[in-house]
């Protein structure tokens, strides 16, 4: 039998499968509990079959034709094995926490969040048809046996965001909070699993109870809390999860080892390392940015990543004002959205990282830009068959494309070529095991650049390298490259020309070595776009002054009229 076939009858297999399923009386599943209503079960049933089976399998073992291909799995219910749960560690949940799981979604895995899609009285029926597919526990005890719900007092700072509204970002959490949260965080050695700097990247061989391999959570990144509900910035999502551990996974309890009071300080801490950004409400992710600014510099542009001049906050200037202390250069970092590669060839499901930073500047008088580029990565690869790599993609013939027109954005197409700049790189004298190395990594990277003209069509460049790695670190679970490159070049046939004030279309690739990731098996970005910056005209600083004087004028003067105006209709004045 040929590979082709061998799919087809796999696929005939799980489709017979999953119509028996669909057909067998509910009483197969399991006994319904009197108090559930028949036909809530019913149309439980449906839904399931309809939306859950492709990744929880039909008897709710994990196994659907989707599961594969999934990191996290789906989960194998059963066990009777959750997560979000504000009962007790080992307990089942209350049926209210299964639905707020199932309408707001599990972040940082596939579970979708059915809100968007389930009316709430389907919702409920799922989650008490999930219930039924339990084997080695009954959801019956649940409603007998009193479970013991957690104490999680109540947030002990004001969570007035000071005008700032429908963004929750809890700006008002105490200093001293987050610096006692600090010490909790230490004596509790949450580091041992989460890293010194809470990227997730303190054991790369943790199991979860099906034998599965588990990462710790990137605390960076909190909209990927599986539990956040919605609102990363929450912090009683994180007193939630150290009061009553994540079950099924190392992640345990410490209420015990911890009071309550000290669990909201910890959560003010790890909460304080997660960079606020605007949340797209659909995606329940940062907005993706889609204009990298190239910062016009002065002179020489430092070729040192710890340059002062390289700093930038991670967190929205526009939303925040934690970031004070920071030194006023405008230089920001941009936020760009990845996800694997799903379109041909060797699929990406389970990319590791899904984001970048992006900063960039530009000198004139050093003829040159630069772009740093920094994401999370709790490990890196030590097989040199396998590097990390990360690659910045150009259009090849810029001059060649009219208006928004883009080459296709994995590698380009026959038509309109694609200049590659992929840096690739193992890190020096480093182990996955080895203890968190304060001083982080340095990188052996090789730089190649490459004309793409579609998919299977990549070649090296035959022409002088102009692309450099002028400096780079891994430190912390975080990856830092810093590209260069001169404006012009040479051979204008494929190398990109980056000229000022002009927007050039960019997009990033990104393979984690530690993953198997290679070639086509990548996550990368959209086409985004950046822009060398003009140099700040002296005007900028005495204009914005000078309008809003003009403008605060014209309005007080347009009022003056209108009730001018008015008053001299009232008086008959006017017709
Ligand atoms: C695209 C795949 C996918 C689909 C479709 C899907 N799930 Fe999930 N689900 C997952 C994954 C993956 C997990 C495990 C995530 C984890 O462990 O962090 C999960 C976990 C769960 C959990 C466990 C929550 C906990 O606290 O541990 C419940 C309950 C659940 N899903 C219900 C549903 C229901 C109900 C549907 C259909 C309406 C559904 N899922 C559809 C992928 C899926
Ligand atoms: C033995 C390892 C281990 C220790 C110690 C540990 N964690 Fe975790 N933690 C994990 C793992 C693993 C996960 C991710 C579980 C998953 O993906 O479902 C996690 C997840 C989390 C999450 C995210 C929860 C969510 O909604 O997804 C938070 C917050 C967290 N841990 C906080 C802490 C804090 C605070 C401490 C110290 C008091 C701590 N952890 C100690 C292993 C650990």
């Amino acid at each position: 039998m040929n590979k082709k076939t061998a799919i087809t009858w796999k696929t005939l297999a799980i489709s017979i499968a999953l119509l028996v399923g669909f057909f067998l009386p509910s009483a197969v599943w399991a006994a319904a509990p009197d108090v559930v209503k028949k036909d809530t079960l019913e149309l439980g049933k449906k839904i399931y079959f309809k939306r859950c089976v492709w990744c929880h399998g039909v008897k709710g073992g994990g196994d659907g034709p989707s599961a594969n291909r999934l990191f996290t799995r789906p989960r194998n219910f059963l066990q009777g094995t959750f997560k979000i749960r504000t009962t007790d560690s080992g307990e089942l949940p209350f049926e209210a926490d299964l639905i707020k799981t199932v309408k707001n979604g599990l972040p940082g895995s596939a579970m979708p969040a059915w809100g968007e899609v389930l009316k709430d009285e389907e919702i409920t029926a799922v989650v008490n048809f999930v219930k039924t597919l339990v084997e080695d526990r009954s959801f019956d005890d649940v409603e007998d046996e009193v479970l013991n719900p957690m104490e999680f007092g109540t947030v002990p700072w004001s969570t007035d965001a000071g005008g700032v509204t429908g963004l929750n970002l809890y700006l008002n959490v105490p200093q001293e909070a987050i610096d006692q949260g600090k010490e909790v965080f230490i004596k509790n050695k949450c580091f041992e699993c989460h890293g010194g700097e809470g990227r997730g990247d303190g054991n790369p061989t943790m199991k979860d109870d099906w034998g599965f391999p588990i990462l710790a959570a990137d605390w960076q990144q909190c909209w990927n809390f599986r539990g956040s509900r919605r609102d990363a910035y929450d912090p009683f999502n994180v007193v939630r999860t150290i009061s009553t551990g994540l079950n099924g996974t190392p992640m345990p309890n410490f209420r015990e080892q911890i009071t309550v009071e000290d669990r909201w300080k910890l959560a003010a801490f790890v909460n304080s390392l997660c960079p606020r950004k605007r949340m797209d409400p659909l995606a329940n992710k940062p907005v993706s940015d889609f204009l990298i600014s190239s910062m016009f510099t002065e002179g020489d542009i430092a070729r040192s990543i710890d340059d002062p001049m390289w700093d930038a906050p991670d967190d929205d200037p526009k939303l925040i004002s934690r970031g004070e202390g920071y030194p006023g250069t405008l230089n920001k970092k941009h936020y760009i959205a990845l996800g694997g590669q799903i379109t041909r060839g060797n699929r990406n499901f389970d990319p590791k990282a899904d984001n970048l930073w992006v900063s960039s500047r530009w000198s004139p008088s050093e003829g040159a830009v630069y772009y740093l580029v920094e994401y999370h990565l709790r490990f890196l690869s030590t097989d040199p068959e396998y590097p990390d790599a990360i690659a910045i993609q150009w259009p090849g013939k810029l001059q060649d494309l009219y208006g928004a027109e883009k080459p296709y954005f994995i590698f380009g197409d026959s038509k309109k070529p694609v200049d590659l700049w992929k840096a690739s790189f193992l890190a020096k004298d480093y182990q996955q095991t080895s203890p968190p190395n304060e001083a982080g990594y340095k990188l052996d990277v090789k730089v190649n650049e490459f004309i793409g003209n579609g998919f299977d069509a990549i070649k090296e460049k035959e022409t002088p390298a102009n692309v450099e790695v002028v400096d780079s670190i891994f430190k912390q679970g975080r990856v830092k490259i810093l590209f260069r490159r001169s404006l012009e070049t040479e051979n204008k046939e494929t190398d990109v020309q980056i000229f000022q004030e002009t927007f050039i279309p960019v997009s990033f690739f990104q393979w984690s070595g530690a993953d198997k990731e290679k070639d086509e098996h990548n996550a990368l970005s959209t086409w985004v776009y950046t822009i060398l910056e003009p140099p700040v005209p002296d005007s900028i600083y005495y204009m914005p002054p000078i309008m809003a004087v003009i403008f605060i004028g014209l309005e007080g003067w347009l009022v003056w009229m209108t009730n001018r105006t008015r008053k001299m209709y009232k008086e008959g004045k006017a017709k």
